[in-house]
């Protein structure tokens, strides 16, 4: 059997990817449909989510793609995608839709944190807590969360959306252990910087801190290559370098002080 084979066995035959429209989420689409898995994509914008389902059908005529335009923040989301999904046999989700928000916690609305924290924490551990049960009665599948480096300590200035991937990186890495014995496997991705709009609109300017961009494809064909034989990767050298030294050199207060101290000379002064 060819590897793209095993892989639509072991994970097929339907993938869920959460912000598959665009960016990261997108080149999980392209590299999985090239896998010949058939693809749940779900994002808000449902013009940009028809126009990839349609780039990536033309491409790939032989498998399915259905889409939800949805906003995964909203308290009845997942619910709903949940019941539009009970014929499927989702084999792989990918928990991938962030947001982030930037700057002095008490400038961002209180209303822009709880978004935050029910795109990037509840709806991924919906997602699993739901996928997960009939990929343990099948005795497989899989679940990759895309975290950031940013989980790897507190991040004045980013610190919901920091504390957000922290969450992720330790419910995946606890989830990889839990699920290995029914055969499914989990996966946390960390990417560091990558050539997307959420780094594109972000208010930090990040070649203030010398932060090398990766590209989207690169980042989630990382994730996709370590599924099954890792718990968690962090994509590119340079990002593994930066959480190696933030996890095992440095202590959490410095951490706090190095990266309070970059970040508010990096960030647009008005958000301060
Ligand atoms: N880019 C980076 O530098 C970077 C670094 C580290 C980690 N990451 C992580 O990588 C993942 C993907 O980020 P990205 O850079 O690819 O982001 P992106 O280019 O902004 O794409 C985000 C995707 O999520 C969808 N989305 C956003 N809000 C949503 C919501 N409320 N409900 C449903 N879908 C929603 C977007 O479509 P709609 O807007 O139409 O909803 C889009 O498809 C995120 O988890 C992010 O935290 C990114």
């Amino acid at each position: 059997m060819t590897k793209h084979a095993v892989f639509r066995q072991t994970y097929g035959p339907w993938a869920l990817v959460t912000g598959g429209s665009a960016g990261i989420g997108a080149s999980f689409a392209w590299i999985l449909a090239e896998r010949g898995l058939n693809l749940v994509l779900v994002a808000r914008n449902r013009e940009r989510l028809e126009q990839k389902a349609a780039e990536i059908q033309t491409q790939h005529p032989t498998i399915q793609i259905i889409t939800h335009a949805l906003d995964l923040s909203l308290p009845d989301s997942i619910t709903t995608l949940i019941h539009a999904t009970t014929e499927l046999e989702i084999g792989l989700v990918i928990a991938n839709a962030a947001v982030e928000t930037n700057g002095a916690f008490l400038r961002n609305t209180f209303d822009d944190e709880q978004r935050l924290i029910a795109l990037n924490i509840t709806a991924p551990a919906h997602l699993a807590h739901h996928y997960g049960q009939s990929m343990r009665d099948r005795r497989q599948g899989g679940i990759l969360f895309v975290a950031s480096i940013a989980a790897y300590g507190p991040l004045p200035y980013l610190a919901n959306y920091a504390a957000s991937k922290a969450y992720l990186l330790s419910l995946g890495e606890a989830l990889h252990y839990e699920f290995k014995p029914y055969s499914v496997d989990v996966l946390v991705l960390s990417p560091g910087l990558t050539d997307t709009d959420m780094a594109g609109q972000s208010e930090i300017n990040w070649s203030q801190l010398y932060a090398p961009y990766m590209d989207a494809d690169t980042t989630a064909l990382a994730g996709i290559r370590a599924l099954g034989k890792k718990s968690s990767v962090i994509p590119g050298t340079t990002n593994f370098l930066v959480a190696f030294v933030r996890k095992y050199l440095l202590t959490r207060s410095l951490n706090i002080i190095l990266f309070g101290h970059l970040l508010r000379r990096a960030i647009m002064p008005n958000r301060l």
